[in-house]
């Protein structure tokens, strides 16, 4: 595995979550992996979860770790070629990237969608150049359009918490005050149209996903019906995708925000958010509190499936 940006990377899924859960019961077994590497996370975006959890990671595999914050303490960098440079930012991405890819053995990369252009966003400009011109191993740590990282964590923590073979999983939308990426909920989906999971994706008109994560799942409008004998409802605010809304927020509808309504017509149904979640917006206090609420198990998961992924771009030949 040279690149992990989508769950096609990771090849047989299967494999992957059983590889998982084996890292997970001794997660120092391969520290001879990474002796003399250097794991470098770079973030334009901000990170709680993903910083920690990825060097972790890195360090269980014995790997020394440096993190570049792009917008605090880094030079400010211009990412379009062909720009005149004479504004604020006093460096290009086509210089800093060869010379990040100088130090360190492995990146990983967080850069969001910036809504300013659908295309610039959906064609992963920014990852797609770490790709192209740092010469090392690129892994996504919540790009543009996804976010594989957290995605894989999800599905070990559906693996390690289903009761049936096959359990109903629900992704719902629900409201948030400013507008968030769909990198999230595309990843999530993407992830679950390869798993044996029956998906189901619930959202007010307008909040239609691209088809290329979508795959023709099958979306519920009425959220009830949706949540109907659910076993696992994962919750998620998200922007319009579909034009001419791209980026935009098209409803604060607080019908939405999970609570216990919502959740008595599942199957007693697990909670799931990737966190930060905004209480009494996305969810109910009493939910995310919950006995079934899955919200730290799935945060303590992004430590072993970053584990799983940087161990493969080690290893790759
Ligand atoms: N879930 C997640 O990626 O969290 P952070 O944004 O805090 O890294």
């Amino acid at each position: 595995m040279r690149t992990y940006t989508n769950v096609k990377d990771l090849g047989n899924l299967q494999e992957a979550v059983k590889e998982a859960l084996e890292i997970k019961k001794n997660r120092y077994a391969y520290k001879h992996i990474g002796e003399n590497k250097t794991l470098l996370m770079v973030f334009f975006n901000s990170s709680l979860r993903t910083r920690l959890s990825t060097q972790k990671a890195g360090m269980n595999l014995g790997m020394n770790t440096m993190v570049l914050d792009i917008n605090q303490g880094a030079w400010k960098l211009e990412t379009e070629r062909g720009v005149i440079m004479d504004g604020d930012k006093p460096e290009h991405i086509l210089e800093a990237i060869p010379v990040m890819g100088c130090y360190c053995d492995v990146i990983g990369v967080r850069a969001f969608a910036q809504f300013e252009n659908k295309e610039y966003d959906y064609q992963e400009t920014i990852i797609n150049q770490f790709i192209k011109y740092s010469g090392k191993p690129v892994f996504s740590m919540e790009a543009a359009t996804g976010h594989p990282l957290q995605a894989f964590a999800d599905l070990i923590t559906i693996e390690e918490h289903k009761k049936t073979a096959r359990p109903k999983v629900v992704l719902s939308w629900a409201p948030h005050p400013k507008a968030l990426p769909q990198a999230v909920p595309n990843s999530f989906a993407d992830f679950m149209n390869e798993a044996d999971v029956d998906f189901v994706i619930t959202h007010p008109k307008g909040y239609e996903l691209a088809e290329q994560f979508v795959r023709g799942a099958r979306v519920e409008y009425d959220q009830m019906k949706a949540f109907e004998g659910a076993d696992f409802i994962y919750a998620k605010n998200w922007a319009a995708y579909q034009d001419p809304n791209y980026g935009k927020i098209i409803s604060s509808d607080r019908n939405w925000t999970v609570s216990d309504r919502q959740m008595a017509v599942t199957n007693n149904a697990h909670f799931m958010h990737c966190l930060p979640v905004r209480r009494n917006m996305i969810v109910t206090d009493e939910v995310i509190e919950s006995a079934q609420s899955l919200v730290i198990p799935e945060a303590a998961n992004r430590e072993i499936s970053a584990q799983v992924v940087i161990k493969r771009l080690l290893t790759a030949p």
